[in-house]
């Protein structure tokens, strides 16, 4: 596929909602922008974030999840297909295998709603307000074959305040989540 001049295609992976894709497709449009968006694959075909990258003219796919190879192999047609440099996982709710990620051999990110290495996994914001922790946030970090444990490339801290609860803090965390992910990006893309 031919590539535009001096932007790095990327892929995004969602399962859902799709507003760190949004964020993400938003920074892609902005004049200089270091990124072209080039597709965007789900393992649900009735994700909300599909319907808005097609909307952005974006190629779009909705692969059942059947079973994993089969989704990955899939995939992987399609990141070869599209010439993908840098695959984003944003809200992304499967693993995917050592084998996919060597297989693709460029960097992949992923997006986790906590300050890593704490809380890896689900139910972050839960965690943190049960151990009252005085601080939540958002990483942005390089996916390895263990969840939630490749590199941190990007970290930003939220207040954790007595009125917080789940719903309150998920809502300042994501609104951080939209702020780092592009930054995170580029910073890879400047500093690899
Ligand atoms: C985000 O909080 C992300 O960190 C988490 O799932 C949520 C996805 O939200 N893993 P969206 O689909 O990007 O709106």
């Amino acid at each position: 596929m031919e590539k535009y001049p001096g932007k790095t295609n990327i892929a995004v992976f969602i399962s859902g909602r799709g507003s760190n894709l949004k964020s993400l497709i938003n920074h892609s449009k902005k004049k200089n922008s270091l990124i072209k968006i080039i597709l965007v694959i789900s393992n649900n075909p009735d994700a909300k974030g599909l319907k808005y990258a097609s909307k952005a003219r974006i190629k779009t796919y909705g692969i059942k999840f059947k079973n994993k190879s089969n989704f990955e192999n899939n995939s992987l047609k399609l990141l070869k297909k599209y010439d993908i440099d840098v695959l984003c996982l944003a809200g992304f709710m499967k693993i995917l295998s050592g084998n996919f990620i060597k297989k693709f051999s460029k960097p992949i990110l992923n997006i986790h709603p906590s300050l890593l290495p704490k809380y890896k996994g689900l139910n972050t914001h839960e965690r943190a307000i049960k151990n009252k922790d005085k601080f939540a946030g958002a990483s942005i970090h390089k996916v390895t074959e263990k969840l939630d444990s490749g590199k941190v490339i990007l970290q930003k801290k939220v207040k954790i305040l007595r009125s917080d609860n789940v719903k309150s803090l998920e809502k300042k965390v994501l609104k951080i989540e939209h702020e780092i992910y592009p930054k995170a990006i580029d910073k890879i893309l400047i500093n690899p």
